[in-house]
Protein backbone atom coordinates (compact mmCIF):
# COMPACT_ATOMS: atom_id res chain seq x y z
CA UNK A 1 0.00 0.00 0.00
CA UNK A 2 1.53 3.43 -0.53
CA UNK A 3 -0.50 6.58 0.77
CA UNK A 4 0.85 10.20 -0.09
CA UNK A 5 1.72 13.34 2.29
CA UNK A 6 0.81 16.26 0.42
CA UNK A 7 2.77 19.29 2.30
CA UNK A 8 3.35 22.41 -0.34
CA UNK A 9 7.03 21.85 -1.00
CA UNK A 10 7.88 19.10 0.98
CA UNK A 11 5.40 16.20 0.09
CA UNK A 12 6.49 12.43 0.01
CA UNK A 13 5.23 8.86 -0.47
CA UNK A 14 4.75 6.24 2.61
CA UNK A 15 5.07 2.85 1.72
CA UNK A 16 3.31 -0.16 4.10
CA UNK A 17 4.55 -3.53 2.63
CA UNK A 18 5.37 -6.78 3.97
CA UNK A 19 8.83 -7.32 2.45
CA UNK A 20 9.42 -4.12 1.24
CA UNK A 21 12.96 -3.75 3.05
CA UNK A 22 14.29 -5.91 0.40
CA UNK A 23 13.12 -3.32 -2.25
CA UNK A 24 14.86 -0.13 -0.97
CA UNK A 25 16.12 0.87 -3.96
CA UNK A 26 12.54 1.65 -5.15
CA UNK A 27 12.21 4.38 -2.59
CA UNK A 28 15.76 5.74 -1.68
CA UNK A 29 18.10 6.77 -4.21
CA UNK A 30 21.32 4.59 -3.47
CA UNK A 31 23.81 6.18 -5.67
CA UNK A 32 23.94 9.05 -3.39
CA UNK A 33 26.41 9.34 -0.41
CA UNK A 34 24.32 7.97 2.34
CA UNK A 35 25.16 7.58 6.48
CA UNK A 36 22.81 4.89 7.59
CA UNK A 37 21.71 5.48 11.64
CA UNK A 38 20.50 3.05 13.86
CA UNK A 39 21.12 1.75 17.44
CA UNK A 40 22.49 -1.02 19.24
CA UNK A 41 19.07 -2.65 20.12
CA UNK A 42 18.08 -3.37 16.51
CA UNK A 43 18.83 -6.66 14.88
CA UNK A 44 21.67 -6.82 12.55
CA UNK A 45 20.15 -8.91 10.05
CA UNK A 46 18.07 -5.61 9.06
CA UNK A 47 20.98 -3.18 9.23
CA UNK A 48 22.29 -5.99 6.85
CA UNK A 49 19.67 -6.03 4.62
CA UNK A 50 19.81 -2.09 4.25
CA UNK A 51 23.84 -1.78 4.28
CA UNK A 52 23.55 -4.76 1.12
CA UNK A 53 21.07 -2.61 -1.02
CA UNK A 54 22.81 1.16 0.23
CA UNK A 55 26.21 0.86 0.07
CA UNK A 56 26.35 3.75 2.25
CA UNK A 57 29.48 5.48 2.95
CA UNK A 58 29.40 5.20 6.56
CA UNK A 59 27.14 3.64 9.19
CA UNK A 60 26.72 5.12 13.00
CA UNK A 61 25.43 2.78 15.66
CA UNK A 62 24.80 4.62 18.78
CA UNK A 63 23.68 3.25 22.02
CA UNK A 64 20.05 2.22 22.05
CA UNK A 65 17.23 3.95 24.20
CA UNK A 66 15.71 7.68 24.95
CA UNK A 67 19.33 8.53 27.14
CA UNK A 68 21.11 8.30 24.04
CA UNK A 69 18.99 11.28 22.31
CA UNK A 70 21.05 14.15 23.46
CA UNK A 71 23.31 16.51 22.41
CA UNK A 72 26.18 14.17 22.80
CA UNK A 73 24.97 11.62 20.33
CA UNK A 74 23.80 14.15 17.85
CA UNK A 75 27.47 15.69 18.00
CA UNK A 76 29.20 12.35 16.99
CA UNK A 77 26.42 11.44 14.65
CA UNK A 78 27.43 15.43 12.66
CA UNK A 79 31.09 14.30 13.11
CA UNK A 80 30.48 11.40 11.35
CA UNK A 81 28.89 12.37 8.52
CA UNK A 82 31.29 15.63 8.46
CA UNK A 83 34.00 12.31 8.58
CA UNK A 84 32.53 11.02 5.64
CA UNK A 85 32.85 13.26 3.26
CA UNK A 86 28.76 14.00 3.52
CA UNK A 87 27.67 17.09 1.19
CA UNK A 88 24.55 18.77 0.28
CA UNK A 89 23.51 16.43 -2.02
CA UNK A 90 23.87 13.69 0.29
CA UNK A 91 21.57 12.10 1.85
CA UNK A 92 20.43 10.33 5.88
CA UNK A 93 18.93 6.99 6.29
CA UNK A 94 17.60 6.50 9.60
CA UNK A 95 16.76 2.53 10.23
CA UNK A 96 15.06 2.12 13.68
CA UNK A 97 12.35 3.25 16.33
CA UNK A 98 11.50 6.79 17.37
CA UNK A 99 14.80 7.62 18.84
CA UNK A 100 16.62 6.96 15.72
CA UNK A 101 14.43 8.38 13.29
CA UNK A 102 14.09 11.49 15.67
CA UNK A 103 18.05 12.16 16.05
CA UNK A 104 19.35 11.06 12.42
CA UNK A 105 15.72 13.41 11.17
CA UNK A 106 17.38 16.16 13.06
CA UNK A 107 21.04 15.86 12.31
CA UNK A 108 19.53 15.36 8.97
CA UNK A 109 17.89 19.07 9.50
CA UNK A 110 21.10 20.50 11.05
CA UNK A 111 23.62 19.17 8.86
CA UNK A 112 24.95 21.96 6.14
CA UNK A 113 21.14 23.79 6.94
CA UNK A 114 19.45 20.62 6.07
CA UNK A 115 19.80 17.70 3.48
CA UNK A 116 17.88 14.69 2.59
CA UNK A 117 16.33 12.13 4.93
CA UNK A 118 14.89 8.59 4.77
CA UNK A 119 13.52 6.83 7.27
CA UNK A 120 12.57 2.90 7.50
CA UNK A 121 11.05 2.69 10.72
CA UNK A 122 11.23 -0.80 12.65
CA UNK A 123 9.19 -0.11 16.10
CA UNK A 124 5.28 -0.16 16.16
CA UNK A 125 5.61 3.11 17.41
CA UNK A 126 7.71 4.80 15.13
CA UNK A 127 5.86 2.57 12.18
CA UNK A 128 2.20 4.17 13.36
CA UNK A 129 3.07 7.84 14.72
CA UNK A 130 6.99 9.12 14.96
CA UNK A 131 8.15 8.03 11.25
CA UNK A 132 5.52 11.20 9.72
CA UNK A 133 5.17 14.51 10.31
CA UNK A 134 8.44 15.78 9.88
CA UNK A 135 9.04 15.99 14.01
CA UNK A 136 12.94 15.62 14.79
CA UNK A 137 14.51 16.38 18.13
CA UNK A 138 16.76 15.53 20.49
CA UNK A 139 16.20 16.14 24.62
CA UNK A 140 17.55 18.15 26.75
CA UNK A 141 18.67 16.17 30.10
CA UNK A 142 14.76 15.24 31.15
CA UNK A 143 12.92 18.14 29.08
CA UNK A 144 12.38 15.50 26.56
CA UNK A 145 12.00 16.49 22.35
CA UNK A 146 13.06 20.33 23.46
CA UNK A 147 15.50 20.86 20.63
CA UNK A 148 14.51 19.86 17.26
CA UNK A 149 13.02 21.24 13.89
CA UNK A 150 10.23 20.56 11.53
CA UNK A 151 12.42 18.38 8.73
CA UNK A 152 10.30 16.35 6.43
CA UNK A 153 11.38 13.06 5.14
CA UNK A 154 12.00 12.15 1.48
CA UNK A 155 10.32 8.85 2.08
CA UNK A 156 9.04 6.84 4.29
CA UNK A 157 9.26 2.64 4.02
CA UNK A 158 7.27 0.45 6.48
CA UNK A 159 7.45 -3.03 6.23
CA UNK A 160 5.84 -4.94 9.35
CA UNK A 161 7.98 -8.04 8.76
CA UNK A 162 11.08 -5.92 10.74
CA UNK A 163 8.57 -6.07 13.86
CA UNK A 164 8.48 -10.01 13.93
CA UNK A 165 12.31 -9.46 16.13
CA UNK A 166 10.18 -6.72 18.60
CA UNK A 167 9.26 -7.83 21.76
CA UNK A 168 5.90 -7.91 22.60
CA UNK A 169 6.41 -5.15 25.08
CA UNK A 170 7.79 -2.73 23.36
CA UNK A 171 4.38 -3.99 20.59
CA UNK A 172 2.54 -3.02 22.79
CA UNK A 173 3.88 0.29 23.82
CA UNK A 174 3.66 1.48 19.93
CA UNK A 175 0.10 0.17 19.64
CA UNK A 176 -0.93 2.92 22.00
CA UNK A 177 -0.35 5.72 20.12
CA UNK A 178 -2.74 3.91 17.45
CA UNK A 179 -5.17 3.96 19.63
CA UNK A 180 -4.72 7.42 20.52
CA UNK A 181 -5.10 8.14 17.00
CA UNK A 182 -8.26 6.07 17.16
CA UNK A 183 -9.92 7.84 19.83
CA UNK A 184 -8.68 11.09 19.08
CA UNK A 185 -10.19 10.79 15.28
CA UNK A 186 -11.45 7.11 14.14
CA UNK A 187 -13.69 5.31 16.83
CA UNK A 188 -13.62 1.93 14.13
CA UNK A 189 -9.68 2.07 14.85
CA UNK A 190 -10.72 1.83 18.56
CA UNK A 191 -12.91 -1.26 18.09
CA UNK A 192 -10.25 -2.84 15.84
CA UNK A 193 -8.34 -3.63 19.00
CA UNK A 194 -11.23 -4.69 20.29
CA UNK A 195 -11.78 -7.72 18.06
CA UNK A 196 -10.43 -11.18 19.05
CA UNK A 197 -7.05 -11.26 17.17
CA UNK A 198 -6.66 -7.37 15.98
CA UNK A 199 -4.77 -7.16 12.47
CA UNK A 200 -1.40 -5.28 13.45
CA UNK A 201 -1.09 -4.20 9.83
CA UNK A 202 -4.46 -2.74 8.99
CA UNK A 203 -3.65 -0.80 12.63
CA UNK A 204 -0.50 0.40 11.44
CA UNK A 205 -2.27 1.38 7.77
CA UNK A 206 -4.71 3.30 9.67
CA UNK A 207 -3.02 4.82 12.22
CA UNK A 208 -0.44 6.80 9.68
CA UNK A 209 -3.01 7.52 7.25
CA UNK A 210 -4.87 9.14 9.97
CA UNK A 211 -1.32 11.25 10.92
CA UNK A 212 -1.13 11.53 7.46
CA UNK A 213 -4.66 13.63 7.41
CA UNK A 214 -3.70 15.82 10.35
CA UNK A 215 0.07 16.51 9.27
CA UNK A 216 -1.09 17.68 6.00
CA UNK A 217 -3.74 19.78 7.68
CA UNK A 218 -1.36 21.29 9.95
CA UNK A 219 2.14 20.77 9.25
CA UNK A 220 3.80 23.38 12.11
CA UNK A 221 1.13 22.28 14.53
CA UNK A 222 -0.54 25.51 14.52
CA UNK A 223 -3.88 23.73 15.67
CA UNK A 224 -5.12 20.44 15.02
CA UNK A 225 -1.82 18.76 15.06
CA UNK A 226 -1.99 19.66 18.93
CA UNK A 227 -4.62 16.97 19.43
CA UNK A 228 -1.83 14.77 18.96
CA UNK A 229 -0.47 15.62 22.11
CA UNK A 230 -3.83 13.88 23.99
CA UNK A 231 -2.25 11.55 27.12
CA UNK A 232 1.04 13.33 26.39
CA UNK A 233 1.17 16.21 28.49
CA UNK A 234 1.28 14.20 31.72
CA UNK A 235 2.60 11.40 29.99
CA UNK A 236 6.13 12.57 28.84
CA UNK A 237 6.33 14.18 32.47
CA UNK A 238 5.65 10.81 33.74
CA UNK A 239 8.39 9.39 30.78
CA UNK A 240 10.69 11.89 32.09
CA UNK A 241 10.25 11.84 35.77
CA UNK A 242 12.31 8.18 35.96
CA UNK A 243 16.07 8.65 35.72
CA UNK A 244 16.31 5.55 33.73
CA UNK A 245 13.61 5.47 31.23
CA UNK A 246 11.50 3.06 32.94
CA UNK A 247 8.72 2.92 31.52
CA UNK A 248 8.47 2.93 27.47
CA UNK A 249 6.89 6.42 26.03
CA UNK A 250 3.67 4.59 24.87
CA UNK A 251 3.12 2.62 28.17
CA UNK A 252 3.40 6.75 29.44
CA UNK A 253 1.32 8.27 26.89
CA UNK A 254 -1.35 5.20 27.50
CA UNK A 255 -1.20 6.26 31.58
CA UNK A 256 -1.05 9.70 30.33
CA UNK A 257 -4.13 9.52 28.64
CA UNK A 258 -6.12 8.27 31.13
CA UNK A 259 -6.33 11.75 32.92
CA UNK A 260 -7.54 13.57 29.99
CA UNK A 261 -11.00 10.98 29.43
CA UNK A 262 -13.35 11.81 31.82
CA UNK A 263 -16.77 9.93 31.11
CA UNK A 264 -15.90 6.93 33.05
CA UNK A 265 -17.78 4.42 30.63
CA UNK A 266 -15.32 5.08 27.78
CA UNK A 267 -12.36 5.16 30.80
CA UNK A 268 -13.52 1.24 31.39
CA UNK A 269 -13.29 0.69 27.63
CA UNK A 270 -9.59 1.83 27.52
CA UNK A 271 -8.41 -0.10 30.39
CA UNK A 272 -9.57 -2.89 29.20
CA UNK A 273 -8.00 -2.62 25.94
CA UNK A 274 -4.94 -1.42 28.00
CA UNK A 275 -5.22 -5.36 29.83
CA UNK A 276 -5.27 -6.68 26.79
CA UNK A 277 -1.85 -5.23 25.71
CA UNK A 278 -1.10 -6.10 28.88
CA UNK A 279 0.11 -2.27 29.22
CA UNK A 280 1.36 -1.45 32.78
CA UNK A 281 -0.09 0.65 35.39
CA UNK A 282 2.10 2.90 36.04
CA UNK A 283 1.33 4.71 39.72
CA UNK A 284 5.59 4.65 41.54
CA UNK A 285 6.07 7.94 40.32
CA UNK A 286 7.89 11.33 41.89
CA UNK A 287 4.78 13.11 41.72
CA UNK A 288 6.32 16.54 42.60
CA UNK A 289 9.03 15.65 39.84
CA UNK A 290 5.81 15.44 37.43
CA UNK A 291 5.01 18.98 38.67
CA UNK A 292 7.73 20.65 38.17
CA UNK A 293 8.47 19.04 34.77
CA UNK A 294 4.87 20.30 33.57
CA UNK A 295 5.48 23.45 34.37
CA UNK A 296 8.49 23.18 32.04
CA UNK A 297 6.09 22.06 29.13
CA UNK A 298 6.36 23.40 25.74
CA UNK A 299 2.83 23.56 25.67
CA UNK A 300 2.66 26.32 28.00
CA UNK A 301 1.91 29.79 28.83
CA UNK A 302 1.00 32.28 30.90
CA UNK A 303 -2.50 30.96 31.70
CA UNK A 304 -1.39 27.87 31.69
CA UNK A 305 -0.75 24.30 29.06
CA UNK A 306 -3.31 23.64 26.64
CA UNK A 307 -4.50 19.71 27.40
CA UNK A 308 -6.77 17.58 24.71
CA UNK A 309 -9.95 15.78 26.30
CA UNK A 310 -11.40 13.05 24.74
CA UNK A 311 -14.83 11.70 26.03
CA UNK A 312 -16.53 10.28 22.27
CA UNK A 313 -14.28 8.21 20.55
CA UNK A 314 -13.18 10.09 17.00
CA UNK A 315 -13.92 13.43 18.84
CA UNK A 316 -12.43 15.64 20.98
CA UNK A 317 -11.81 18.94 23.15
CA UNK A 318 -9.16 21.27 24.17
CA UNK A 319 -8.70 23.33 27.15
CA UNK A 320 -6.17 25.24 29.01
CA UNK A 321 -5.37 23.95 32.19
CA UNK A 322 -3.83 26.23 35.05
CA UNK A 323 -0.88 24.54 36.49
CA UNK A 324 -2.69 23.67 39.66
CA UNK A 325 -5.60 21.98 37.93
CA UNK A 326 -2.67 20.03 36.79
CA UNK A 327 -0.96 19.53 39.94
CA UNK A 328 -4.15 18.37 41.20
CA UNK A 329 -5.09 15.61 38.36
CA UNK A 330 -1.88 14.03 38.37
CA UNK A 331 -2.46 13.92 42.59
CA UNK A 332 -5.15 11.37 41.93
CA UNK A 333 -5.00 8.00 40.90
CA UNK A 334 -6.11 7.82 37.21
CA UNK A 335 -6.63 3.71 37.60
CA UNK A 336 -9.03 4.08 40.82
CA UNK A 337 -12.51 3.84 39.32
CA UNK A 338 -11.96 1.02 36.86
CA UNK A 339 -13.43 -2.62 38.14
CA UNK A 340 -12.37 -5.21 36.11
N1 LIG B 1 8.77 12.64 15.93
C1 LIG B 1 7.58 12.35 16.36
O1 LIG B 1 6.57 12.81 15.84
C2 LIG B 1 7.45 11.40 17.51
C3 LIG B 1 6.19 10.89 17.84
C4 LIG B 1 6.13 9.96 18.86
C5 LIG B 1 7.28 9.55 19.52
N2 LIG B 1 8.47 10.08 19.18
C6 LIG B 1 9.71 9.66 19.86
O2 LIG B 1 9.93 8.29 19.59
C7 LIG B 1 10.77 7.75 20.62
C8 LIG B 1 10.31 6.38 21.01
O3 LIG B 1 10.39 5.54 19.90
P1 LIG B 1 10.43 3.95 20.04
O4 LIG B 1 9.39 3.52 20.97
O5 LIG B 1 10.45 3.41 18.68
O6 LIG B 1 11.81 3.69 20.81
P2 LIG B 1 13.28 3.27 20.31
O7 LIG B 1 13.66 3.98 19.09
O8 LIG B 1 14.18 3.42 21.48
O9 LIG B 1 13.14 1.73 19.97
C9 LIG B 1 12.82 0.82 20.99
C10 LIG B 1 13.80 -0.35 21.08
O10 LIG B 1 13.52 -1.27 20.04
C11 LIG B 1 14.71 -1.68 19.41
N3 LIG B 1 14.33 -2.03 18.05
C12 LIG B 1 14.04 -1.20 17.03
N4 LIG B 1 13.58 -1.90 15.98
C13 LIG B 1 13.60 -3.21 16.33
C14 LIG B 1 13.23 -4.42 15.68
N5 LIG B 1 12.67 -4.41 14.47
N6 LIG B 1 13.41 -5.59 16.36
C15 LIG B 1 13.92 -5.59 17.63
N7 LIG B 1 14.26 -4.48 18.29
C16 LIG B 1 14.11 -3.30 17.65
C17 LIG B 1 15.63 -0.51 19.56
O11 LIG B 1 16.97 -0.91 19.49
C18 LIG B 1 15.24 0.03 20.93
O12 LIG B 1 15.99 -0.63 21.93
C19 LIG B 1 10.75 8.77 21.74
O13 LIG B 1 11.98 9.41 21.78
C20 LIG B 1 9.65 9.75 21.35
O14 LIG B 1 9.90 11.05 21.81
C21 LIG B 1 8.57 10.98 18.19
ZN1 LIG C 1 4.09 9.91 21.43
Amino acid sequence: MKLHVNIPGASYPITIERGCLNHLATSIPYEKSTILVHDSGIPLQWVNMACDQLHPKAVFCFEQGEGSKNLHTLEQLLSAMFEAGLNRKSQVVALGGGVTGDMAGFAAACYMRGIDFYNIPTTVLSQVDSSVGGKTAVDLGCAKNIIGAFWQPKAVIIDPDVLSTLDDRQVSAGLAEALKMGLLFDESLVEAFEQDSPDLVSIIARSIDLKRGVVEQDEKEAGLRKALNFGHTIGHAIEGSFEDYEYLHGECVAAGMLYFITDPTLKKRVRRIYDTLHLPEIRDFDKAKVCRLLRGDKKGNENGISCVFVDKPGSFVFKTMAAEELDAMVERDPYEEYNR
